[in-house]
């Protein structure tokens, strides 16, 4: 198949993959950890998978994956207009796992070079070229982050259980909303197993959303992948924690297969035709 260098990704063969978001009210959640986690777990069902550090302020996805960026969206950033998927690729680093990861600048100040039209381009040029595009955006919902959520096709809200993160995610769920995202907002408690006067079966009523996933509560693992930048999905597998991961990354698997291969009814016209052609086919 021949690959037009100067093709911008958006041609109606580009492949579309699903965009996921895991957002919070809060810092400190775990979107980092889990984002690694799930992206590392997802390249292991044979997909393309595409890690966006949207964390344009203080980004640790470099780190979680012991990446040395030679390119961050900063640089990108600089080239947007003569942009397409192919010279993006030259600006991802290839994790030993196959994730594709674009990290976010070196320094706060740059953050604010990431426009919302430049989100928009560099999600489409990513989604062009993977079946699923982990997002690790920002804390709360900065007009990065709200750009982030207005494009995904999943959005992940993760909670823990501490009164101060239950109180903020409400609010954060109610805004969505409010918004028009309740179809494609999902509720992950993280850290569900942890010492707590909230229990994880009573968060799904507190907030009124159904609870998609509980991740357990494991510091010592969770803190080591971030720490040595070594997923536990790929060196503790058999844990609990990487268990939930592995489920998570299943269940989106499952869940776009159903999307993709449910059968489309067609115009009448259409359903009309398919059935006249059967029935001359069976007289002949
Ligand atoms: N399931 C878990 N069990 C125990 N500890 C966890 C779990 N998930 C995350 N943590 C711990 O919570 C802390 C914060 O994790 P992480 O950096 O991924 O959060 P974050 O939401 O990305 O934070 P930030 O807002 O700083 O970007 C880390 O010490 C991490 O090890
Ligand atoms: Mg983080």
């Amino acid at each position: 198949m021949s690959q037009s260098p100067k093709s911008d990704g958006n041609e109606p063969s580009a492949k579309r993959g699903e965009m996921i978001a895991l957002c919070s009210a809060k810092g400190g959640i775990g979107r980092t950890v889990m984002a690694v986690n799930l992206a590392v777990a997802l390249s292991k069902k044979n997909v393309q998978v595409g890690l966006l550090d949207g964390n344009f302020q203080f980004g640790d996805i470099a780190l979680a994956l012991d990446l040395q960026p030679t390119f961050t969206i900063k640089d990108v950033v600089e080239g947007i207009g003569e942009m397409d998927r192919y010279a993006l690729s030259g600006f991802l680093i290839h994790h030993g796992s196959g994730v594709k990861t674009l990290a976010a600048p070196e320094r706060p100040e740059f953050a604010d070079l990431v426009t919302p039209a430049v989100i928009d381009r560099v999600c489409d040029l990513l989604l062009a070229q993977t079946d699923y595009l982990v997002v690790d955006t920002g804390a709360g919902l900065s007009e990065q982050t709200l750009q982030f959520i207005e494009k995904a096709d999943q959005i992940f809200v993760l909670t823990t259980l501490e009164m101060t993160a239950i109180k903020n995610t409400k609010l954060m769920l109610e805004t969505l909303e409010v918004l028009g995202y309740r179809h494609k907002t999902q509720l992950v408690v993280n850290r569900a197993t942890m010492e707590s006067v909230i229990k994880a079966s009573d968060v799904p009523d507190i907030l009124g959303y159904e609870t998609s996933m509980f991740v357990p509560n494991e510091w010592q693992l969770a803190t080591q992948s971030l720490n040595t930048g070594i997923p536990f999905v790929q060196n503790q597998a058999k844990t609990d924690l990487a268990k939930a991961l592995f489920k998570w990354a299943e269940q989106l698997v499952i869940r776009r297969e159903i999307s993709v291969f449910k059968p489309k009814s067609g115009s009448f016209l259409q359903q009309l035709f398919h059935k006249t052609s059967k029935n001359i086919t069976s007289i002949f």
